[in-house]
């Protein structure tokens, strides 16, 4: 049962009640999760969580709308997400508790927010998962296509796409709630085995291809300008690029939805979200380097797997091959973490009484929510198998942006209110990092495409109306205030 903090005059009817911050530390023994992982689980949920689908496959679509200048889209991108990171850092570190912006949100800014917050994080997650369970797909028939495997058209894309079903995606989706479903320790342990894969095709990537950087290839670094608008039927500029390649950024935010299960949190964390963070920064401007000095940046654009074009560009079938194969199984486990960090998010939402509380149950074997997490994969192979790509992959930044909206928000509003309780990790110049964090995400969502903005409100409004309808009322926390 939740605690409520003192009501506030005010700020109680707008925001509704907050969560006790030391109700959030010690959740009762029923719907308690495990302690089960440690830091190197940890930095590899990050790293396995960061690296995927937005470097193997957006860094085109990127090139596509910024052209060389692609390159800065990642640093815009890359620099809101490291002030995003410090701010989780410190919350996660503050708050051990499983459920990430949601529950600091809860605790900080109050439950109309935190709810707003937690059905934004559902597109984040569950989106996620689908966007690269679609390209994962992809990869798959791209190789098994290489080798004279052929399945038909209808079974490989979805009704947008002019097929029935993404099959692959379906199959590899259902695949990943399997391994969740027999326990967190395994399913992390084996993340780090595919992390290490990943991470050697990307080097491998740049060692072949940054011997072939042509300068001339980064004339005319801005064709479409800095600022988002509309050109040629699609979003472009640099703001428009950093606006997609942010995909490629997030999933640190997944280490801080584990905090309740983890051996260590104050060491563990800190070293898990900004630790994965850093590193995934950084080959990340050494892939894009050399991906954009290899080729021009109109090829890598209409590619559906830009970094093995480049390596066939450049005969190097064998490596190209690599990367095909890499991707195919190391990205996986991006879809893992992302349903983990889902299953937690919704387990918590129950657990507060905002969801029905019997998807709150955790199984006695592994400490998981099985139940939960089986919905959750339901629904994200659905979609998977159903929808574009590009349009998952926005709608999944739109609901990420807003989170780190707000915990730029509730890192500022701790500070001030609860500047005496103990903080693990203190992020450099908060009140700098926190406004940082909130301007660049809301310019980075403003220079989404038009569509993906009026799909998030849709969404944001059938929220608040099952929130008005029916969270309100069976909420733990109005209870207990
Ligand atoms: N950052 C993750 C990816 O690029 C979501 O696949």
């Amino acid at each position: 049962m939740r605690r409520a903090a003192k009501p506030q005059q005010g700020s109680r009817i707008i925001f509704g009640p907050r969560i006790a911050l030391d109700a959030l530390i010690r959740p009762d023994k029923e719907h308690r999760l495990a302690k089960t992982l440690s830091w190197p689980h940890l930095i590899a949920l990050g790293v396995g969580a960061i690296v995927g689908t937005g470097i193997y496959t957006l860094i085109g679509v990127g090139a596509e709308r910024a052209g060389p200048a692609v390159i800065l889209s990642f640093v815009i991108a890359g620099l809101v997400c490291a002030c995003a990171a410090l701010a989780y850092a410190e919350l996660a570190t503050m708050i051990p508790a499983a459920g990430s912006a949601y529950t600091f949100s809860y605790a900080a800014l109050g439950e109309g927010v935190a709810w707003v917050v937690g059905w934004s994080l559902i597109l984040e997650y569950s989106l996620a998962c689908s966007t690269v369970a679609v390209g994962w797909s992809g990869h798959a028939m791209g190789w098994l296509g290489a080798v004279g495997v052929h399945l038909p058209h209808a079974l490989l894309v979805g009704p947008s796409g002019g097929g029935v079903v993404n099959l692959p995606a379906v199959a590899v989706a259902l695949a990943v709630m399997g391994m969740l479903i027999a326990g967190t320790k395994e399913s992390a342990t084996l993340n780090i085995v595919l992390v290490v894969i990943k991470l050697v095709a990307l080097a491998v990537f740049v060692i072949v291809s940054l011997p072939a950087f042509q300068s001339a290839n980064l004339h005319p670094f801005m064709p479409y300008g800095f600022a988002g608008t509309e050109q040629g039927g699609m979003k472009r500029g640099v703001m428009a690029a950093a606006a997609i390649v942010f995909f490629a950024f997030y999933g640190f935010d997944a280490v801080a939805t584990s905090a309740e299960e983890a051996k260590n949190p104050g060491r563990d964390l800190t070293i898990g979200i900004v630790g994965s963070m850093l590193v995934c920064t950084g080959i990340y401007m050494l892939v894009a380097v050399a991906a954009i000095g290899a080729l021009p940046y109109g090829i890598l654009g209409g590619s559906s797997e830009p970094l093995a074009l480049v390596l066939k560009t450049l005969q190097h079938p064998l490596a190209a091959h690599l990367i095909e194969l890499a991707a195919i199984v190391a990205l996986p486990s991006v879809i893992l973490v992302f349903m983990y960090g889902q299953s937690r998010i919704f387990f918590v939402m129950a657990r507060d009484g905002l969801l029905p509380r019997g998807l709150a149950k955790v199984s006695p074997r592994t400490g998981a929510p099985t139940r939960i997490t089986i919905l959750t994969g339901i629904a994200i192979a659905i979609i998977a198998g159903l929808f574009r790509l590009d349009e998952i992959a926005e709608l999944a930044n739109a609901g990420t942006l807003l989170a780190f909206i707000a915990v730029g928000a509730c890192l500022m509003v701790l500070r001030k209110r609860s500047p005496e309780m103990p903080r693990l990790f203190r992020c450099p110049a908060p009140y700098v990092v926190g406004t940082l964090a909130i301007l660049g995400c809301l310019y980075l969502l403003a220079s989404l495409p038009t569509m993906t903005i009026v799909r998030f409100l849709i969404w944001n409004a059938i929220g608040l109306a099952i929130y008005f309808a029916y969270s309100r009322d069976s909420s733990e926390v109005r209870r207990a205030g």
